[in-house]
């Protein structure tokens, strides 16, 4: 008897593969969880290798294709949601929109092929050895150039829940008025991605730049050249601003630019 509790906890402690449980939800609600580590065929790791951006070089992982993973959960229906709100370990949550998951390659990884326990060496934005376990959220950066070119975007970590959401559910106060113009939706999108971090509208968001609506919104008051200039390359207006501008690989740059432009402006105060 004893020595096969003996045999059954080494064997359990020897376990090549540790549980990848992660939790998936709609709109908060709870869905189904699955364990990534122990599913059922066709549903397998394979090995993906991917340029890994905080080490910065290329690495292999054991992964599955995140549509099947995502089929495997919800059935369909999230492919007509607009985006996955996925939540780490600690909380922090990244927003991807769907649209990014069905024209690129994404994976949940588990483990990786080079060493057995799941951390990564980062080199970027600092060295330091992080956990990644559960589940770690992977690009085929390889192969993908606009992936490669978004750096981390993306990659969040520790991924323990998944849940399908809107960018107006996750970014409660910044979402623009919902019969509001296609561009300013764009626009939005674009400005959680590239400006909440930094900006404030009506005080939520980030603190690091100035607040950009309340009291007066900044299209009342920056003359709309000056500020589609701004937006491209700050410096080209003020010497050594702190702010980096909207990053250099968004596609359709100067669309782009009128659309956060759009965005600001449809959230003017009324008179
Ligand atoms: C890394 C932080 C950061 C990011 C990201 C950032 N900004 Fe800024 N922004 C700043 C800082 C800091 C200032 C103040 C710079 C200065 O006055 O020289 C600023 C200033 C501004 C101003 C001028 C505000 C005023 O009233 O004078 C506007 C407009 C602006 N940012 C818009 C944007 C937009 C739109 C984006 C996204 C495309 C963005 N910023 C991304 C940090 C950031």
């Amino acid at each position: 008897m004893k020595h096969a509790l003996l045999v059954w906890l080494l064997l359990t402690a020897c376990s090549p593969r540790p549980s990848a449980v992660v939790a998936f939800a709609a709109d908060g609600a709870a869905v189904t969880q699955l364990d990534l580590a122990a599913t059922a065929a066709p549903l397998q790791p394979q090995t993906v290798t991917v340029f890994e951006p905080y080490e910065q070089r290329d690495v292999a992982f054991h992964a599955l294709p995140a549509t099947a993973v995502l089929d495997a959960a919800y059935g369909a229906r999230w492919r007509k949601a607009e985006a996955l709100g996925l939540v780490a370990l600690d909380g922090y949550t990244t927003t991807v929109p769907v649209s990014r998951l069905l024209s690129h390659s994404a994976y949940f990884a588990i483990s990786r092929e080079d060493r057995a326990d799941f951390v990564l060496d980062k080199k970027v934005p600092k060295p330091e050895t992080v956990a990644i376990a559960p589940v770690y959220l992977i690009w085929d950066s390889a192969k993908d150039p606009v992936i490669r070119a978004e750096g981390d975007y993306g990659w969040p970590y520790q991924l323990a829940s998944v849940n399908l959401t809107t960018f107006a559910q996750a970014f409660p106060g910044l979402a623009p008025p919902a019969l509001g113009t296609a561009e300013a939706a764009e626009g939005f999108e674009l400005f959680t991605r590239y400006c909440a971090t930094c900006h404030s509208i009506d005080g939520h968001g980030g603190k690091v730049g100035p607040e950009l609506n309340a009291p007066h919104n900044v299209t009342e008051y920056w003359q709309p050249q000056w500020l589609h200039q701004w937006i491209d390359n700050p410096q080209s207006i003020r010497k050594g601003t702190a702010m980096p501008g909207l990053p250099a690989h968004v596609p359709e740059r100067q669309k782009a630019i009128a659309a956060v432009i759009a965005y600001l402006k449809a959230m003017t105060h009324g008179p």
